[in-house]
Order: C-alpha cells, then sequence, then structure tokens
C-alpha cells in the first residue's frame, strides 16, 4: 500500500472553535499581532509547538487512573526508572518536570563564568540557563545547516573540526560538557547521524570532556538514522537510540516531545558523583527523587509514552506527516528548509515576503497573516526569537509550523497546506511590523507589535 495512515483511531474528541476573519483580525491586533498572547480558544489549528501538545494514548491514560501518589518511593517512579533504563542504558534517572529544569540543574553544576558549553544548536532554553549560570553558550552547525535549499541527510550535525578547534582555543578546562541536540531544533528539525555522534564521541575522548545529549526527538532522530544511515536500515529504531545514548555520559530530555507526555523531563547521568550534586539540586528545587516535580500519574504516562514512541509504524506516520506537508509547499514554489523536519516545517521567510526587510521581521509577518487567513498559528523563529538584548540578527528568518504528536489529521494537514499556498500567492499585501514594547530577556514570549502602513 501506497498510502501511509495514522496508526491508531480516535476514541475521544475535542471540537474545534471556529471563528470568523474579522473576530480573528480584532484578536490579532489585541494580541498585538504575538501568536503567544493569543488565547488557544481562538486558534484553528496550532502549530505553535510540538512540545506538550501531543495527544496520550488509552494505556497512558489508564496509567494515569491507577497511578500511586505517594511521596517517596511510589511504585509508579521504579516502573519509569526500569523503562528508561531499558530504552537508554543509563542507570542513574531523574525525573524533573521538564526539559529546561533539567538543563538549569545541570548547568547550575557545571556552567558559570569563564566555561564554554558547544552544543551543534542550542535550543533557546538551553542557551537561557548556560547563559544565566555565567556561562557562554556556542552553537557549532556543519555550514550545510545554513543552507536552507541544501538537501543533505543529516543537516544536524555537528562540525567536528569546529569543536576540536574551539577546545583548543578555550582549553578543554574551561569546557565542562559538550551536549549535541537530537534532532536539532534550531535547525530545522534535522537529525545527527551515528557517525557523527561517534565522531564527537571521538574528540571529547581524545580531551577527556563529557558528551550530553538534548535528547527531546530522540526517536525522531533515531528513525532519520534508519532510513538514511548506510548500514541502520534493517536495524531496529530501539537498537539504534541505544547506540546514541550508548555514546553520552548524561542527556537532558523534555519528554513533552518524543515522551508523548504533556508535562515531563528527565536528566540522565552517568557519573556517580554528578548525580549525587543533581539529586540535591532536584530535592531543592523540583522535588524528591522519586517524583522531580511531577505527580506519579505523570510519571506513568511517561513510561508508557518512552515505549509507545519506539513503534516504527507511529514513527514513519510521524516523519512522513512532516515531510507530506513539506513536499506540497515545495510544489508550489514556497521555500522551506529541505529536507523537512522531524517534528515541523520550516519556511523560509525572507524568500516568501522579500519585500520586508529583516528589521521589519518578515517571519513575524508571514506568521500574522497565516492566523488572519485560516486561524493557523506558528511561530517566528528568526529576528524576533533570537534578536535583541545585544544577540546579533540570525542568519536565517523562519517560521516553523511544528506538529502535535498524533492530534491532527490528514485533512487538517490539507487544510494547513492549502492556506499557506493562498497566503503565498497575496504576498506583497504582507507587512512589516515595528516592535512596541519587549521584555529584557526571550522577548518572543512577551513582545508587542504594531503594524507598518
Ligand atoms: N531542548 C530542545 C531541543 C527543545 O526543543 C526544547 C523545547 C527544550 C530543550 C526545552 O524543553 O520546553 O520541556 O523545557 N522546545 C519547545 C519547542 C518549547 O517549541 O520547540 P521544555
Amino acid at each position: 500500500m501506497k498510502t501511509i495512515i495514522e496508526p491508531f483511531r480516535i476514541k475521544v474528541v475535542e471540537p474545534l472553535q471556529m471563528r470568523t476573519r474579522e473576530e480573528r483580525e480584532s484578536i490579532v491586533r489585541k494580541a498585538g499581532f504575538n501568536m503567544f498572547l493569543i488565547p488557544a480558544a481562538d486558534v484553528l489549528i496550532d502549530l505553535l509547538t510540538d512540545s506538550g501538545t501531543g495527544a496520550m494514548s488509552s494505556l497512558q491514560w489508564a496509567g494515569v487512573m491507577a497511578a500511586d501518589e505517594s511521596y517517596a518511593g511510589s511504585p509508579d517512579f521504579f516502573h519509569f526508572e526500569r523503562v528508561l533504563r531499558e530504552i537508554t542504558g543509563f542507570h542513574h534517572v531523574l525525573p524533573t518536570h521538564q526539559g529546561r529544569a533539567s538543563e538549569r540543574i545541570l548547568f547550575e553544576l557545571l556552567g558559570g563564568p569563564g566555561r564554554v558549553v558547544p552544543n551543534n544548536a542550542h535550543f533557546d532554553t538551553t542557551r537561557a540557563n548556560i547563559e544565566h549560570s555565567g556561562a557562554e553558550a556556542v552553537d557549532l552547525p556543519i555550514a550545510e545547516a545554513r543552507q536552507p535549499r541544501l538537501a543533505h541527510p543529516f543537516k544536524g550535525n555537528m562540525d567536528v573540526a569546529a569543536l576540536e578547534a574551539l577546545i583548543q582555543r578555550v582549553g578543554r578546562e574551561n569546557i565542562p560538557v559538550v551536549m549535541c541536540t537530537v534532532t536539532s531544533n534550531s535547525f530545522g528539525g534535522q537529525p545527527v547521524s551515528l557517525a557523527n555522534l561517534r565522531a564527537i564521541r571521538d574528540v571529547c575522548d581524545r580531551y577527556g570532556l563529557p558528551l550530553f545529549l538534548d535528547a527531546c526527538r530522540f526517536a525522531e532522530n533515531a528513525w532519520f538514522i534508519k532510513q538514511r544511515e548506510a548500514g541502520q536500515h534493517d536495524r531496529p529504531v530501539r537498537a539504534i537510540v541505544r547506540d546514541m545514548f550508548d555514546l553520552a555520559d548524561g542527556a537532558t530530555i523534555s519528554a513533552k516531545k518524543d515522551g508523548m507526555v504533556n508535562i515531563g523531563g528527565v536528566l540522565l547521568v552517568r557519573d556517580e558523583a554528578l548525580f549525587q550534586r543533581a539529586s540535591n539540586l532536584l530535592i531543592l528545587t523540583e522535588g524528591y527523587v522519586t517524583y522531580g516535580g511531577l505527580a506519579g500519574r505523570d510519571l506513568a504516562a511517561m513510561a508508557q509514552g518512552f515505549r509507545e514512541v519506539l513503534d516504527e509504524d507511529y514513527l514513519c506516520y510521524r516523519i512522513r506527516s512532516a515531510e507530506y506537508v513539506g513536499e506540497k509547499l515545495l510544489a508550489a514554489g514556497i521555500q522551506i528548509i529541505e529536507p523537512p523536519g522531524g517534528h515541523a516545517i520550516y519556511i523560509d521567510a525572507a524568500a516568501f515576503c522579500p519585500h520586508i526587510p529583516a528589521t521589519q521581521f518578515p517571519g513575524q509577518a508571514l506568521v500574522v497573516a497565516l492566523y488572519r487567513h485560516a486561524g493557523i498559528r506558528g511561530v517566528e523563529i528568526g529576528s524576533v526569537m533570537f534578536g535583541g538584548g545585544g544577540h546579533a540578527a540570525p542568519a536565517l528568518e523562519l517560521v516553523r509550523l511544528a506538529f502535535p504528536r498524533r492530534v491532527y489529521t490528514q485533512s487538517h494537514m490539507d487544510y494547513a497546506v492549502e492556506a499557506i499556498i493562498e497566503v503565498f500567492r497575496d504576498r506583497d499585501q504582507l507587512r512589516g511590523l515595528r516592535i512596541i514594547s519587549e521584555p529584557p530577556a526571550l522577548r518572543h514570549f512577551l513582545v508587542r507589535f504594531e503594524e507598518i502602513a
């Protein structure tokens, strides 16, 4: 069969709210043209993020009902720990409330002034936590990652030569950890190959440095490896996942992505002493080590979610959905980051509306147009998100349409594609924006704009 179906059927439905174009016009103005300030009830198809927005399975919900809520030593913690040990091979498993909580604990322990943390590409919360500790976060993507039109199977790869050069320049004693983000969210949801992970590991070994994964989308990354990397096609995803984790000394995970839950995170550590220090911080700021800021029911849902994400029928459908949208946009002449990413499509907004200069936020103009035209909510990843606060303007002006897991069907995707193509036909009408107020850090969440006449 050629048709790839959603490998689930729907047991519970949530009605979508239809708003008129006039209603959306007043909603977007009231929100200062910022998608984060639009009430979710006023959004028809929400592609703001794939984080925490997925649908849980019947078995996850069953786990929620059956879970034990003891403060210490809940059986659901031990089950969660067993599942994570089985999948990742890590003995020390700490639950946290989400990915950035794992990051905060890690960088409070390993960061600090004068330290430098390399990564293929830091996600914004990782960068912010590193910088908050006083350390410097450095992105080392391969050169291909910065070229949207270039199709490369592993655009998430790290530039290993640049890593080595950085270590020699700043000194190994100033690098507490090397990070690698799988898949690379900041560069288009693109995967990192096993060969690249091994090459990073080699450099780390030569300089005696630990390697940590930012493993939010580890299963999607493994699926890409299975599809694209020589010699991997016949191996189970579970074995590839294990290879990825075996190369690392630790991992921060937001379970809101491939953990298939609405809230939850994990911190994995191999080193005994670091584990003890992380446990102490976890207790201080998140919760006791057997719940880490979560309820027992969240641990039950996570344990089941981490199992389900390894289902290859699911991963095939998942990765194909993004590819399907990407192919249709490309066929209509709309430039996206090629090839399509695992969890999202990234539209090249600078190419979409070349009449709007970066100083007038072309990505934000496109995001506003998609909401206005069809009630679709995407997110700008460009000068709004990364500019301001003394940061240089980013290389790419992108709009990310991220796909929640198991939530929307193919007809929702067809609707989204049709809407984007309609906006593209009338792209001359898109108008730039001017900032009228902004907060000092992570400005995209609260910034307000006005349209330039
Ligand atoms: N690392 C990566 C690669 C991420 O994509 C995210 C979150 C985090 C860390 C932080 O995890 O949100 O659970 O604290 N990404 C979401 C997104 C927010 O929309 O891409 P968190």
